[in-house]
């Protein structure tokens, strides 16, 4: 099927090719003209018609149909390069295999080699102002337009690819990823199309062009307006900052066009308001903005199972968990070609079950997970011993599990990626360390504390009554760490750990008296911490957000900034700064409300 309609395709195009003038081709393209015969030459219009055609496909689920249907020209036409390696690049990314990641960065050189022959040799900011008054050039002038922002979005892709392997962003540097190279195209092409549209030109490779401006201006903006300062500086974008509103703006007009890129406008808006924001930011997404977004694709592609995997996700943000899990299931359903999917469904899943504390189920999903995806094995046994520590030891010999034997392998499944561990689980592996002794001290509601690694009380928090479950755990580990007839060298540091998340729970419940008393617990037990350095700087920046909902604005500043400025070292540095640097902008624009 795949190939078939890849045949028709071809022979479409190879008559809309003689419409471009050889003469003006030859011109410019000698260089390409030495390698490609004419015959095999593809034309824009084509090449982005099924560009299109192939995101149909992923889009219903016919993954490997969209790779055939893009292949044969891949190292000829620039948009099925494109495509090619997204397509590709989104695999890597989900199945997190280093041959994979190897094979996509391969096939990511393959495609800015294959835009690179597209692109004018001098500046083209220049060589575009003086042909934007020739009429006889326009043909030529919007391939090398597309060039540029297929090159642009290439090197884009490789930069959120080293992203996927490494959160803490060095490696963009290391990785000699010309990433300011990408944000000076996007500028050029940005000023190039005010310059075209200055001039009345509108056509469809115009639009065309539009869309990928707003999508590549949009993302760069939201990127960088979410890096802290210190991220930034070594990025060597130096007094820069990107503007979040901005970005936004350009990524909804990006999503509002008809280009081959809406829809790539329209994920990117959905991804930050449903993962990056709960991630790298303070949770507060938009998601009537994403439910917006998402409803147009939802009646084209029903069965999607990317369209889907986002309808779950906002239900669950929406703390709306019995509708998730059906859409997860839904979407586990609609395809099999792509398993990674069904990893992340599994992810999803165990969340859900584990907010409910509903643990049997939240194991069933740790331990696929654990069995089938490659992402993080250490990341995965560590979160199945952390949810058989909820379960009562009847329930665990019931699963025929060993949770001190699990705890011990964390370690040994480490992984190295470009030569980096990844921060969560170099977290996993510091906490399951306590089970390396002959006799363990167990630790304290791991799960939980899971959970809030991966800003999950957010979630929970708009469900009031998984919120008041939480609680009842938290308060009985808090009276069983009281009661201890022999405290250990731990004891400090999990009284900390409960007391911050029993404060997130309060403050979600509204008591929010209480939950400052928690949080001022942890910061009046500093000195008594050996090991959980982290909770500190958490619970400054957690006791910040407190002040900032009770309109107090300069103390939550304040808070926050000595979580900035006062601490190092720590275990999820700068996941942390990252939600700092959020929380900051958004107090700098925040009116000064009275409580
Ligand atoms: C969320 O997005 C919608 C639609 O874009 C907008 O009207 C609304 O003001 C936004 N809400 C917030 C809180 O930003």
């Amino acid at each position: 099927m795949g190939l078939c309609s890849g045949c028709v395709c071809v022979c479409v195009c190879v008559c809309p090719c003689c419409h471009l003038s050889t003469s003006v081709l030859q011109d410019c393209f000698e260089d390409a003209f030495d390698q490609i015969p004419v015959a095999s030459r593809m034309d824009l219009k084509t090449s982005i018609e099924e560009c299109s055609m192939a995101l149909n496909l992923v889009l219903n689920n016919k993954f490997s149909e969209a790779l055939d249907l893009l292949k044969p020209w891949s190292k000829e036409s620039m948009y099925h390069a494109l495509g090619y390696s997204s397509i590709l690049a989104m695999q890597a990314a989900m199945t997190f295999e280093h041959k994979d990641i190897q094979a996509a960065m391969a096939t990511i050189k393959d495609a800015l080699h294959t835009c690179q022959r597209f692109r004018k040799k001098s500046s083209m900011v220049e060589s575009l102002s003086s042909l934007v008054s020739k009429q006889s050039s326009d043909r030529l002038k919007e391939e090398e337009m597309h060039a540029e922002i297929c090159y642009a979005e290439c090197l884009l892709q490789k930069a959120t690819l080293t992203f996927v392997q490494d959160e803490n962003m060095i490696s963009f540097i290391k990785g000699g990823i010309k990433i300011r190279t990408s944000y000076q195209i996007y500028k050029d092409c940005q000023h190039v199309l005010s310059l075209v549209e200055a001039r009345g030109g509108d056509s469809e490779a115009l639009r065309q062009f539009e869309g990928g401006v707003k999508l590549g201006i949009g993302t760069f903006n939201l990127m960088l307006s979410l890096l802290p300062a210190r991220i930034l500086r070594l990025l060597e974008f130096i007094g820069f900052s990107g503007n979040r509103n901005f970005g936004l703006s350009q990524l909804r007009e990006g999503a509002a066009t008809h280009s081959l890129r809406a829809i790539l406008s329209a994920f990117t808006l959905l991804f930050y308001h449903t993962y990056v924001c709960l991630i790298l930011g303070t949770g507060e997404s938009n998601l009537t903005e994403a439910e917006t977004l998402l409803e147009p694709y939802l009646h084209k592609f029903p069965k999607g199972s990317l369209i889907l995997f986002y309808s779950a996700r906002i239900a669950v943000l929406r703390g709306n968990f019995d509708k998730a899990q059906q859409k997860f299931q839904e979407c586990i359903l609609a395809q099999h070609q792509w398993r990674q999917i069904h990893h992340l469904c599994y992810w999803e899943l165990m969340w859900c079950h584990s907010f409910l504390q509903q643990w049997e189920q939240a194991y069933k999903y740790a331990e696929l997970l654990y069995r089938e995806s490659r992402w993080s094995k250490a990341i995965y046994v560590y979160q199945k011993a952390a949810i058989l520590s909820m379960m009562s030891d009847e329930e665990v010999s019931r699963t025929g599990e060993n949770v001190v034997e699990l705890f011990r392998m964390v370690e040994g499944l480490k992984q190295r990626l470009a030569g980096k561990s990844i921060p969560t689980e170099k977290f996993a592996i510091r906490k399951a360390r306590r089970y390396s002794a002959a006799t363990p001290v167990k630790l304290v509601i791991p799960a939980l504390e899971m959970m809030y690694v991966w800003n999950g009380f957010s979630i929970v928090g708009k469900h009031p009554d998984a919120t008041e479950g939480l609680l009842i755990t938290i308060e009985k580990a808090e009276e069983q760490l009281c009661t201890d007839p022999s405290p250990s060298e731990y004891t400090p540091d999990d009284q900390c750990l409960v007391q911050l998340l029993k404060g997130l729970c309060l403050k979600h419940l509204g008591r929010l008296l209480q939950a400052e008393l928690c949080f001022s617990q942890v910061l009046a037990s500093e000195k008594r911490i050996r090991y959980d350095h982290y909770l500190v700087p958490f619970t400054l920046y957690e006791l910040g957000l407190l002040y900032k909902q009770q309109g107090d604005v300069a103390k939550a500043t304040r808070f926050i900034e000595d979580a900035k400025l006062n601490y190092k070292d720590y275990s999820m540095e700068s996941r942390l700064h990252f939600r700092i640097h959020a929380a900051l902008s958004s107090l700098k624009t925040s009116p000064v409300s009275t409580p």
